[in-house]
């Protein structure tokens, strides 16, 4: 198939939009007052808006009826990982500049960071297990390490629940579509047992 005509191109394209945009407003000089927070703040709310769009997967498929869409779910997986690892190294470079002991401090010391790290942890084995290889290999156990996904995306909406500290209004907002997206997941399967 032509590159162009394949739609996994097109969207492996599309999550490369984030990258892209900082980089285009780090050029212009866009990133305003405090820069390191812009990056470190807009690689946040990318992994987690990539956490919710990997979530929202299985009930797009369920609702629309269209399998197709499993085929991306990995790729959305992997790309709100590499988003994780690039919001953790901003924050352990451009704001802590590797002071590790400063690092360890703050892990324990702060509950926003305690919850980031929980949640960047727990996407690691997600991750590492993603190849096809890895997906054989465990077999039916591979389903047991994706669970990790749900308190992973729990852990990164309490991360940012507890940064903000007036306006609750955005980490709310992630926290619904969460609530939403398990929701879908314990009706479906109280309804499979309740059936079976
Ligand atoms: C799955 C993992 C993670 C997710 C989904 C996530 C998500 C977010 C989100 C949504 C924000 C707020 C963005 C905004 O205000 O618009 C944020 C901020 C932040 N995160 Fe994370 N995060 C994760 C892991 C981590 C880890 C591991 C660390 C560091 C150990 C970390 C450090 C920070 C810091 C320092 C900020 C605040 C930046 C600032 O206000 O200057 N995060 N994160």
């Amino acid at each position: 198939m032509a590159l162009y005509r394949n739609p996994k191109a097109w969207l492996f394209l599309l999550c490369l939009y984030p990258l892209v945009r900082l980089a285009a407003l780090a050029w212009t000089g866009g990133l305003g007052a405090n820069p390191i927070e812009f990056i470190t703040r807009s690689l946040g709310t990318w992994t987690l808006t990539g956490l919710l769009i990997t979530l929202a997967v299985t009930p797009v498929r369920r609702l629309s009826g269209y399998g197709g869409v499993l085929r991306y779910r990995r790729m959305l997986g992997l790309f709100a990982f590499v988003y994780g690892m690039l919001h953790l190294l901003s924050y352990l470079w451009l704001d802590q500049f590797f002071d590790w002991p400063g690092i360890f401090k703050d892990i324990l010391k702060r509950p926003f960071i305690t919850f980031g790290m929980a949640a960047f942890i727990l996407l690691v084995p997600l991750a590492l297990t993603s190849p096809h290889a890895a997906m054989r290999r465990l077999g039916r156990n591979w389903q047991r390490v994706h669970w990790l996904i749900y308190p992973a995306a729990i852990g990164a909406v309490l991360h940012y629940g507890w940064l903000v500290k007036k306006d609750l209004t955005q980490p709310l907002i992630y926290a619904g579509i969460l609530a939403l997206l398990l929701g879908t997941r314990i009706f479906w399967r109280y309804k499979k047992t309740k059936a079976g």
